[in-house]
């Protein structure tokens, strides 16, 4: 059955996607699945970085299943496979961690989605991207035609939305949709990730909310959670909730 394992590799954590019959296309049990790891992630303090990677196969991922969704009812492809695919990602997207993605083969459609959602991304030299929905008859619906816009620009999403063409690891790394390109995109993945460990994990989550802050990228929940970690250190807020459990007017002195 396809899904998504979570195996840790010291402090690293590997989300490895598991359906190479299908070139890895993904699957509504590998979106449960990846929404109940990322959980256990951000739950996890000792996890320092998190890469993404695929069994190998002709493509790290060529896409949502085409059978699966082509078999739903329109309300259910908008409301279950869209907005729960949009939410899952988002979920992805918004981890407390560095995220790597390491696309060692084609990343197509969903599968191209899903790289973006990580904060950086290592391709192998022959991988290439592409957004070939139109050629199935449907549009991106995992925001290929939102983050990914950001991420590589419209002029480039639309060639590839439009006339449907692929984009290269090198264009990739030119556009600065990818740091690098590396033979082994696993192992340059999982090299990135030892980096991580020299950084404050509490430092590089703080800066994380911040740049996706600045980007639009969940910008409400970014600012909120900010403000919301410095103020749940204060002494005010303590003795706020102090004084709230004794029934009593609170003495805040702005420390
Ligand atoms: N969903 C479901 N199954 C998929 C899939 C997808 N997105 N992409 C590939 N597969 C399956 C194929 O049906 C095939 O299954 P089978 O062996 O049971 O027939 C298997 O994976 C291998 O794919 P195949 O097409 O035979 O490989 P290929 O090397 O000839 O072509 C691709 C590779 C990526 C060009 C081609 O598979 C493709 O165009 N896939 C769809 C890409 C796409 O449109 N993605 C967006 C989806 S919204």
């Amino acid at each position: 059955m396809s899904t998504v394992h979570l195996r840790m590799h010291g402090s690293v954590a590997e989300l490895r996607l598991d359906n190479p019959d299908k070139l890895n296309a993904f699957t509504m049990p590998m979106l449960e699945a990846l929404e109940a790891h990322c959980a256990t992630i951000d739950r996890d303090a000792a996890i320092t970085a998190v890469v993404l990677t695929a069994e190998k196969a002709k493509a790290f991922c060529a896409g949502a299943d085409i059978v699966a969704w082509g078999a739903l009812s329109p309300a259910e492809f908008a409301r279950h496979w869209i907005r729960d695919g949009h939410r899952i990602f988002d979920r992805l997207a918004r981890l407390s961690k560095p995220t790597i993605a390491a696309i060692g083969a084609h990343a197509f459609g969903g599968g191209l989605e899903l790289a973006a959602t990580c904060d950086l991304r290592v391709m192998a030299p022959r991988a290439t991207l592409a957004l070939p929905e139109a050629g199935v008859g449907i549009v991106p619906g995992w925001s290929g035609t939102q983050r990914l816009v950001r991420l590589l620009g419209e002029p480039t999403v639309k060639e590839m939305a439009l006339f449907g063409r692929r984009i290269g690891a090198e264009r990739a790394v030119a556009c600065g949709f990818a740091v690098e390109v590396a033979e082994d995109a696993d192992a340059a993945a999982f090299a990135i990730a030892e980096e991580a460990k020299r950084l404050s994990p509490r430092a590089t989550e703080a800066a994380k909310y911040m740049i996706h802050a600045a980007v639009g990228e969940d910008r409400a929940a970014m600012i909120e959670t900010l403000a919301g970690g410095m103020i749940a250190a204060t002494d005010d807020r303590n003795e706020g909730v102090a004084a709230f459990r004794e029934k009593r007017k609170p003495g805040f002195t702005g420390a």
